[in-house]
């Protein structure tokens, strides 16, 4: 099992990104009950408070097991949940694990989760010493696609149809970054 570390906070000018509490469910209800945000994710719309709840409960447990660390990025000047963000399906020997994100879309446009991703991206390497991250997206999703690109993943396949999900069959196009292109692009080189 990899070992998470104790107090996974981490700050970026703008925002905390910090683990879930109850507190968050709200607003990330409201932000999973619209239809503009969940189209390209593996689960239809949340539809009330026990849906987050259930969501949280399976949250907590795979952060017990650790399987999952799901965080919220929230604005550090009024505590506002912008968004969510986790590193999940950890693989300890080869050191690696997946990504995933949204924001409200009300926050939208503003660069959030390209900072929030790249602390997180930070982190996963620096502090838990990971070696390579994945993406798994719909091709169509092309937001998501310019956000992974612009951090530097690389889009490494296309599996098709590999989906058959509300009521459609689609294709996941497999994103990853290594730890060495990482800090090629942020570390100063000698
Ligand atoms: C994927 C998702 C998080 C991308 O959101 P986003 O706001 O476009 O992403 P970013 O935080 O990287 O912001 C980039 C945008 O902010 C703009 N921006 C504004 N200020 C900025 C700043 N200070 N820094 C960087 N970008 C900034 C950029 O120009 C860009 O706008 P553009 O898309 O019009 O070119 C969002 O579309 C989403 O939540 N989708 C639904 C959930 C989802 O599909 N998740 C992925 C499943 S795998």
């Amino acid at each position: 099992m990899i070992e998470f570390p104790a107090e996974p906070t981490i700050e970026t000018s703008r925002l905390t990104i910090r683990l879930v509490t109850q507190a968050d469910l709200p607003a990330l209800l409201e932000y999973n009950s619209d239809e503009a945000v969940t189209r390209y994710l593996p689960y239809g719309n949340w539809n009330g408070i026990d849906d987050a709840q259930e969501w949280l409960g399976r949250a907590t447990t795979r952060l017990a097991a650790g399987e999952a660390l799901q965080f919220v990025a929230v604005l550090r000047e009024t505590g506002h949940v912008v968004g969510s963000c986790l590193l999940f399906h950890f693989d300890e020997s080869s050191r690696r694990a997946e990504v995933g994100y949204l924001l409200g879309r009300k926050h939208w446009g503003a660069g959030y989760m390209f900072e929030a991703m790249k602390a997180l991206v930070d982190f996963a390497f620096a502090q838990m010493n990971l070696r390579r991250l994945e993406a798994e997206i719909d091709p169509r999703n092309t937001s998501s696609a310019e956000l992974l690109e612009r951090l530097g993943f690389v889009q490494e396949g296309l599996l098709r149809q590999r989906w058959d999900l509300k009521g459609e069959v689609s294709d996941s196009g497999l994103y990853g970054l290594l730890r060495a292109d990482w800090n090629r692009r942020t570390q100063p080189q000698p």
